[in-house]
């Protein structure tokens, strides 16, 4: 039997999306980015004009509001069509603004508590890759393989800062730098549930390797795990 709930943990920008959809899809696999989720009470929160500093406020738009993921809806490179309380927010998920604030709202005890509810509930479930910034320490510490996807800081924004010119925005490198420092250090300095690697995950750095053979590694690390 092959790993069945497999955890992606790393930094921003450090592959986990691309590396998570590809295994998922290789294994026939629910593929779960659990990001998105942060993302999108941020995204709902700054739309309703809720302070991002009222933390009560926050915890209660995170209790109330309905994230979906559904296939994807529009032939726009998109990986899968988000909609909050049924609003297609895919790309404002993105946006720079969202970037900014979404660190600070995923510090909030309350907010992890209710969207970390929500992604172990599907997890369980099984024949899935979930990836994030927690799950193999705090939403799923019984997965059966943990990976934590690494790469230098330069080369995360690099790689960040390529996709954003891909999307037709204009942005010095320098200011991704900095914008991934900054997340970096709120992620791992937060008190509920920081970035790091849990004791049994496998470490991988990704800096000098490509996709492909990003892909290759983890793909055996999964038959390995096989039994
Ligand atoms: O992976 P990402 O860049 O889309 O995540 C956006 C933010 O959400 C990230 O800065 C921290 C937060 N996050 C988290 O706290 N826990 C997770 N499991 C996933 C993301």
């Amino acid at each position: 039997m092959l790993p069945s709930i497999i955890a992606i943990d790393g930094p921003a920008a450090s592959g986990k999306s691309t590396i998570g959809a590809a295994i998922a899809e290789k294994l026939g696999y629910l593929y779960f980015d659990t990001g998105v989720m942060y993302r999108a009470v941020t995204c709902v929160a700054l739309a309703r004009a809720i302070p991002i500093a009222d933390e009560a406020a926050v915890t209660a738009l995170a209790e109330q509001v309905q994230i979906d993921f559904l296939k994807p809806t529009l032939n726009d490179g998109r990986q899968f069509t988000i909609l909050a309380d049924g609003q297609d927010i895919t790309w404002q998920i993105r946006s720079r603004e969202v970037d900014a604030y979404v660190s600070p709202v995923s510090a909030y005890a309350g907010v992890r508590r209710a969207l970390t509810a929500q992604q172990r509930r599907i997890g369980l479930r099984g024949n899935v890759v979930m990836v994030g910034r927690d799950i193999g320490t705090v939403v799923l510490p019984e997965a059966d393989l943990k990976i934590y996807l690494d790469a230098t800081e330069e080369e995360r924004a690099r790689r960040r800062h390529r996709e954003r010119l891909a999307r037709g925005e204009q942005v010095e490198y320098e200011a991704v730098r900095q914008e991934i420092r900054r997340r970096d250090e709120i992620d791992s300095s937060r008190a509920v549930a920081p970035l790091k690697q849990a004791n049994d995950a496998v470490y991988l750095d990704s800096t000098n390797l490509s996709v492909p053979e990003v892909i290759a590694r983890v793909m055996q690390l999964v038959t390995a795990r096989d039994c």
